[in-house]
C-alpha cells in the first residue's frame, strides 16, 4: 500500500489508538510516523472519526487518511462500513480526487472480495451525493473524488466486479433520491412519467408505455382514479420494461406507489410534516431506479415496473368518506378514510400486472405510518403470500445492507377490512395498521406470488438531515443481481 500511485491512503485505526494490519505495514514504511501520531493521543480510533495527515516518508501517497473503527472485539461488517463512510464523507469535502481504501475488512466471511468493491463503490456514491437544491447563494464546489481503488484483495476480479455493480447501485440510488428529493410542484405525475420516457429513450432494452386518466377508465382502474379525482393534476399510469433477453420470459414485476403529494385527501393530515409527503413517490422512484439499474448492467432478466402516479387533494370533487369505488378486479372498497389512498393505487396496480403472468411482483410503497412505529427507520416492513420470496428479499436486505424485517399476515387481520356497503373498507383501525394495508393488497394478488415493502420509514429522513435515502434501491438491486444469476 505505501506504493500505490494515488494521492490518499484511508487506514482504520481501532479504539484506543490501536493501528490495524493495514496501518501497520504502511507505519512500517514512514519510519513509526503514524504511531509516533497516535502514541502523542492526536487520534483515538472513535467511530466515525477521521483525521487527514499529510507527507509521510517513504509513502507514495500524499496523503493518509485515518479513520476511527470503534472496539476492535465488536469490530465486524457495519463498523467497516461505518469507517468508511466516514472517510468518504471526510474525502468528498477536500481536493482530494483519488484513493486507496486499505481499511482492514473483519474475517471474509463477513465482507468478501466481491461484497467489498461493491460496498466501496457504494458508499463512495452516497458519500459524494449533493442535493439538487433551488439554494440560490454560491453553491459548494463538487467533491472531487473521482478514483477509488479497494485495497488488498485476493481476487482482484470479484473486487472489479464489485466495483462496477456497486457503482451502479450508487446510480440507481441517485436517481431515485434525485427524484423523490424534489418539490411536488415539479415532480407531479406528470412529470414523473416524462423522466420515465426519457429513461426508456436512453437505454436500449428499456420501453416505455404511459396511460393517462382516460386509458385508465378503461382499464376500469377505479381505486386508483378515485385518489386522483380531487387533484388539478393528471394522473398516470407508467409501464416501464427491461428486456435483458432475446427469448421471451416470464418477467419480475415491480409495482411503485407514486403519489407524488400527499395530503390525505378530505381526511386531510396534520400541518406538522406535511411537506415530507412529498416523499410518497418514494416507492415509484425506487420502481425507475431499480430498472435504471437493470438496463445500465443488462441484467439477463425481463422486468417489468408499473407505478400509479397520482396527486391526493382535497377538493370539490375530491373521493369523500363513505364513498364506493369499484377496482380493476372488479371488488367494490369502501374509502372510509382518503389518507389510505397507497392501497387504492397500489390494488388496480397489483391487477394490472396479472397480464404479464409474473414469476414475481414486489410492491414498493411509503404506505404506513404504523410501520414506523412498529420498525423505526432501520428496518423496512416486508410481507407477502410466498415465503420464499419473502425470505429472498430478508437476504438481500442483509447483504445489501438495506434490511427489511417481516410482519405476519394471517387471515385474522381480514376481520379488520369488513365493510357493510362494499367488498372491503380501505382501513381498519389503528391497531397493527401496516398489517391491515397489507392484508388489503393481498386481496388483489391471489394466485401471484407477491412481497410488499413498505418502505414508509427507510425511504427517507425528516429533521436535520432531510431527504430522500435512496432505499430500498441497495436492496432491489441485490434481489435482481441474485435473479440474474439463477
Ligand atoms: N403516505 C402515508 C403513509 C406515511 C406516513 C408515510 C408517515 C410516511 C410517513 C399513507 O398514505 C397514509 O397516510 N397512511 C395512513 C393510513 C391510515 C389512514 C389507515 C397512516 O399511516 O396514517
Ligand atoms: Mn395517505
Ligand atoms: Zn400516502
Amino acid at each position: 500500500m505505501a506504493t500505490v500511485g494515488v494521492e490518499c491512503l484511508v487506514l482504520g485505526v481501532f479504539e484506543e489508538a490501536e493501528l490495524s494490519g493495514e496501518a501497520r505495514s504502511v507505519d512500517a514504511a514512514c519510519a513509526g510516523r503514524l504511531k509516533a501520531l497516535l502514541e502523542r493521543g492526536d487520534f483515538a480510533g472513535r467511530a466515525g472519526d477521521t483525521l487527514l495527515v499529510g507527507e509521510l516518508p517513504g509513502i507514495k501517497a500524499s496523503r493518509v487518511l485515518l479513520t476511527g473503527l470503534g472496539a476492535k472485539k465488536s469490530y465486524h461488517r457495519r463498523s467497516w462500513r461505518k469507517a468508511w463512510a466516514a472517510a468518504a464523507a471526510a474525502l468528498a469535502r477536500t481536493r482530494i480526487a483519488s484513493c486507496a481504501v486499505a481499511i482492514d475488512r473483519p474475517e471474509a466471511k463477513q465482507l468478501d472480495d466481491y461484497y467489498f468493491g461493491r460496498a466501496v463503490a457504494e458508499l463512495t456514491g452516497a458519500a459524494l451525493y449533493r442535493v439538487n437544491d433551488l439554494k440560490t447563494g454560491k453553491k459548494a464546489p463538487a467533491p472531487a473524488l473521482a478514483r477509488v481503488l479497494a485495497g488488498p484483495v485476493r481476487t482482484a476480479a470479484a473486487a472489479e466486479r464489485g466495483l462496477a455493480h456497486g457503482a451502479a447501485v450508487a446510480a440507481a440510488a441517485q436517481v431515485q433520491r434525485d427524484l423523490a428529493n424534489l418539490p411536488a410542484n415539479v415532480c407531479t405525475p406528470t412529470f414523473l412519467a416524462e423522466q420515465a420516457r426519457a429513461l426508456a429513450k436512453r437505454s436500449a432494452s428499456l420501453s416505455v408505455r404511459l396511460l393517462d386518466a382516460a386509458a385508465m377508465r378503461r382499464e376500469k382502474m377505479g381505486c386508483l382514479l378515485a385518489v386522483a379525482q380531487g387533484s388539478h393534476q393528471a394522473p398516470r399510469f407508467i409501464v416501464l420494461e427491461h428486456r435483458g433477453r432475446a427469448k421471451a420470459q416470464p418477467p419480475i414485476v415491480l409495482v411503485g406507489k407514486g403519489v407524488t403529494f400527499d395530503s390525505g385527501g378530505i381526511s386531510l393530515k396534520d400541518p406538522p410534516g406535511m411537506d415530507e409527503m412529498k416523499f410518497d413517490m418514494s416507492g415509484a422512484a425506487a420502481v425507475i431506479a431499480a430498472l435504471t439499474f437493470a438496463a445500465s448492467l443488462r441484467l439477463p432478466l425481463h422486468l417489468v415496473g408499473l407505478i400509479g402516479a397520482v396527486e391526493n387533494m382535497p377538493g370539490g370533487r375530491a373521493v369523500k368518506p363513505g364513498d364506493i369505488a369499484t377496482s380493476a378486479s372488479g371488488q367494490t372498497v369502501e374509502i372510509l378514510n382518503t389518507d389510505a389512498e397507497g392501497r387504492l393505487i397500489l390494488c388496480d396496480a397489483l391487477h394490472y400486472a396479472r397480464r404479464f403472468h409474473p414469476e414475481a411482483v414486489i410492491d414498493v410503497a411509503t404506505l404506513t405510518g404504523a410501520c414506523v412505529i412498529a420498525l423505526g427507520h432501520h428496518h423496512s416492513g416486508v410481507m407477502g403470500n410466498d415465503e420464499p420470496l419473502v425470505r429472498e428479499l430478508l437476504e438481500a436486505g442483509v447483504r445489501a445492507d438495506d434490511r427489511c424485517w417481516q410482519l405476519p399476515l394471517t387471515e385474522e387481520y381480514a376481520e379488520a377490512l369488513k365493510s357493510n356497503f362494499a367488498d372491503f373498507a380501505n382501513v381498519g383501525g389503528r391497531d397493527g395498521g401496516a398489517i391491515t394495508a397489507a392484508t388489503f393488497l393481498s386481496k388483489f394478488t391471489q394466485g401471484l406470488k407477491w412481497a410488499h415493502l413498505d418502505v414508509a420509514g427507510t425511504a427517507y429522513q425528516g429533521g436535520a438531515q432531510k431527504g430522500s435515502t435512496g432505499r430500498p434501491t441497495p436492496l432491489l438491486a441485490d434481489f435482481l443481481l441474485q435473479r440474474a444469476a439463477r
